[in-house]
């Protein structure tokens, strides 16, 4: 195309003088100009390539706003008044190398909702619709890599995509025209300048290689590295006919607190594809009607569908449990079936994957060897997990296997690709555990946030009052059970009584941080763990985030505890051998006594030797950050505050041993009923 359309510049500039050449420039920018702003869906205008993309020997993006309509409702108030929008985002590579898995931000500004863009998908896996005000990123689909003008004659097909965006946006009345902020290009080793305006209607930019960028460079490699991340998620194909082939998933856990237990997996088929068997893994719902009316039924109309696996277009995937493991049908796999848990690498390096295999059925015209493509839009989800957001999967250089046999050769997958995943951290009044303070020298618990893990919106407690602070052996009970005490609490202290009342925290895993005691030359926490839910948590694992006083960590008598200096200053804790199940809530022992929640408890030492100047009571002895089985809990908005304490003691060494022991001994009683 740059070969063409330079070509035709050359004619005009030969066929007509120049002041012809800009009349003519000069009418078609009127046109384009012409037609925005107006409410009616106009014929996109075949733009001749800006000169700006003939000088560009690099990425060339481009930003086109076409048309709009208003949508209903109609409002007088113009900067709430909804607008159906379409617009061209175009990315062309124009430079000497090819461009593998691009990646283009679009800096959105008027609340847009995207409704589909052909061509491309939002590198966040988010479905359509997609509110994306705040800008958003969008990788290719189904071409991800933009080959280059040298190795394919010109051929515009193979260098350039051109983005379909349709989509609703909010103010903005015409004239006015709703373009984005800016344009650029996310990949690696490009740098952008500001993108220009040409006319109020278009944006262009030309990216090029950052001289300065210096790449990794490990191993020549002919599709992109792999990418590291939180969660790394591999589909390999294995074997490869004309109408199926054999895909391996494997999900290997990079974070050291990051953690799934009974994950689900799920992926959309972009191209009509279904599972019909699996191995190590399975779909929550086996039916093949779903194929039989489609295309899929029409196309294997001989197929007995009845035992196919699933024929979802967002089929949802899960662990075997480890009964499984050695069933020569389904099992046999090595890292699978452990019930869906992933394991950091700290507990365990060989529980920090899992592997499943699925056999995958295509449609025409993907009856090709060779025609390979990964399903999109990936997700996994965990119980009491961190929340994890996958991009979209990237061609990587095919896996290597060791031979199975042993002997010293390896296997090559047929095709690999990759995805990543992070962590994010929980949205408020969205985690799903909690934590509460308690100290010796405050009467009053400050319980978990109202509301910590959410609240129903049909709720009649007040969602945003403040939790009512507690005496201290409220704690043990649910929350329903505390109402009482809370009261007859609040009486006692003069403290205000919420009407209506707050509302609980809903968390299934809540922890107590209690400064036990607090001396010269040290000092100790107790924590105890809660589970309120019917299901117990195995291997269970807690990771506190102290700020000044991790350096004085000395000790932690009843959990197995490490140090991990390089995460943040954070202590792990998990539960000795045997005592590494945090039990579920039971019924009381007699008849109309309040539930029993799991616990675990245990007592942290501190020095001050390596701390001077900590001062528990103004809050150094509270953690700024506490995770669950990787899942970030909410913490107090305050601390316990001196003052209205039952007693105010500064305990002696001894009693700290005194008080280790007592929690030992009661947790071994607990632990041998
Ligand atoms: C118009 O709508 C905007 C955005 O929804 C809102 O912030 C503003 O208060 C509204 N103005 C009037 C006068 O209603
Ligand atoms: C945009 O960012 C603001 C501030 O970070 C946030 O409150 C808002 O929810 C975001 N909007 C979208 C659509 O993500
Ligand atoms: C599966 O077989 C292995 C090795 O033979 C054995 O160690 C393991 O206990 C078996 N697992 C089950 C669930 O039977
Ligand atoms: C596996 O998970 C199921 C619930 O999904 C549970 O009933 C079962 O006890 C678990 N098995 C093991 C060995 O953890
Ligand atoms: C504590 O955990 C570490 C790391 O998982 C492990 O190597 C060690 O054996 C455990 N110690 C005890 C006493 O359980
Ligand atoms: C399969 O695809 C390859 C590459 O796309 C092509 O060269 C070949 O002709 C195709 N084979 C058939 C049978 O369509
Ligand atoms: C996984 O999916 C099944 C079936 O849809 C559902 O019952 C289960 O709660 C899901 N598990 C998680 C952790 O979301
Ligand atoms: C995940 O984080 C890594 C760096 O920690 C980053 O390179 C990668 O782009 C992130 N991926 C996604 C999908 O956010
Ligand atoms: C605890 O709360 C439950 C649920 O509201 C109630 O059924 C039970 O009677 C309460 N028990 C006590 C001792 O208050
Ligand atoms: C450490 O803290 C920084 C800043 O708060 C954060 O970006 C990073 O993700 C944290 N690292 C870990 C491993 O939690
Ligand atoms: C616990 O109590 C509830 C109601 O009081 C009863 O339905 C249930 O069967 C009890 N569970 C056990 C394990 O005793």
């Amino acid at each position: 195309m740059r070969t063409k359309s330079s070509g035709m510049r050359f004619a005009w500039q030969h066929a007509w003088p120049f002041s012809v050449t800009c009349f003519m420039l000069f009418v078609l920018f009127y046109r384009v100009e012409v037609c925005h702003g107006q409410d009616d869906y106009g014929d996109p205008v075949p733009a001749a390539p800006p000169p700006e993309q003939d000088n560009c020997n690099g990425i060339f993006l481009s930003y086109t706003f076409i048309s709009r309509k208003k949508e209903f409702p109609h409002l007088k108030n113009a900067s709430a008044q909804a607008w159906a929008f379409k617009s061209i985002a175009t990315i062309l590579n124009a430079g000497e190398e090819e461009l593998q898995a691009w990646k283009m931000f679009i800096g959105f500004q008027h609340k847009e909702i995207l409704v589909s863009a052909s061509g491309a998908v939002l590198v966040d896996s988010s479905d359509f619709p997609a509110a994306v005000g705040n800008g958003t990123y969008l990788a290719g689909y189904p071409m991800a890599d933009l080959k280059t003008s040298i190795e394919t004659a010109g051929d515009l097909d193979q260098i350039q995509v051109k983005v379909d965006i349709i989509g609703t946006q909010f103010g903005v009345k015409p004239p006015g025209v709703p373009m984005p902020k800016t344009i650029k290009l996310e990949n690696d080793g490009y740098k952008c300048p500001a993108p220009r305006r040409r006319g109020p209607s278009s944006m262009l930019v030309c990216c090029t290689k950052d001289p300065k960028y210096k790449a990794k460079k490990l191993k020549k490699t002919k599709f992109l590295p792999r990418q590291d991340g939180d969660l790394s998620l591999t589909y390999d194909v294995l074997q490869a006919y004309p109408s199926n082939y054999l895909a391996q998933v494997t999900i290997d856990n990079n974070h050291p607190l990051g953690r799934l237990d009974h994950w689900n997996l799920t992926w959309e088929w972009m191209r009509g594809e279904f599972i019909s068997t699996m191995r190590g893994a399975y779909t929550h719902k086996k039916d093949g009607t779903g194929c039989i009316y489609g295309p899929a039924g029409v196309y294997y109309s001989d197929l007995d569908f009845s035992q196919v696996m699933n024929c979802d277009k967002k089929p949802v995937m899960t662990d075997l449990p480890p009964y499984l493991a050695n069933d020569t049908k389904v099992g046999k796999l090595p890292y699978c079936c452990r019930n869906g848990t992933i394991l950091p690498k700290v507990m365990d390096e060989n529980k920090a994957r899992s592997i499943f295999q699925l056999e995958v059925y295509k449609l025409p015209p993907d009856l090709n060897r060779t025609a390979l493509y990964p399903p999109q839009k990936w997700s996994i989800v965990g119980v009491v997990n961190p929340h994890y957001k996958c991009g979209p999967p990237i061609r990587v250089d095919p896996t290597e296997f060791p031979d199975p046999s042993g002997i010293q050769a390896t296997i090559t997958a047929i095709a690999s690709w990759q995805v990543v995943c992070n962590i994010t951290r929980p949205k408020v009044k969205q985690a799903r555990c909690c934590v509460s303070f308690s100290a010796y020298y405050s009467a009053s618990v400050i319980p978990c946030n109202t509301c910590a893990c959410g609240c129903m919106e049909s709720d009649t407690c007040n969602q945003n009052a403040r939790a009512m602070l507690l005496p201290a052996e409220a704690l043990l009970v649910p929350f329903a059970n505390r109402t009482e005490k809370a009261k007859a609490w609040a009486k006692i202290k003069h403290y205000p009584i919420p009407n209506p009342l707050p509302c609980p925290d809903n968390c299934g895993v809540s922890i107590n941080w209690n400064i036990d005691t607090d001396y010269r030359s040290g000092w100790t926490a107790r924590v105890t763990l809660f589970n309120w839910d019917d299901t117990p948590f195995e291997d269970w694992y807690t990771a506190i985030q102290m700020k000044k006083a991790f350096p004085g960590f000395e000790k932690v008598y009843s959990f197995n505890g490490t140090s991990l200096p390089d995460i943040n200053n954070t202590i792990f804790f998990q539960g000795l051998k045997g005592l590494n199940f945090l039990m579920g809530e039971t019924n009381g022992t007699k008849m109309n006594e309040p539930r029993v929640p799991g616990k675990q408890q245990s007592v942290i030492s501190f020095s001050k030797k390596h701390t001077p100047g900590i001062d528990i009571q103004r809050g150094d002895g509270f953690p700024s950050r506490v995770l669950f089985n990787g899942e970030e809990c909410a913490l107090p908005l305050e601390f316990p505050r001196p003052g209205n304490a039952g007693h105010q003691s500064r305990v002696h060494f001894l009693a700290v041993i005194f008080i280790t022991v007592t929690t030992f001994l009661l947790m071994t009683d607990r632990f041998h009923i």
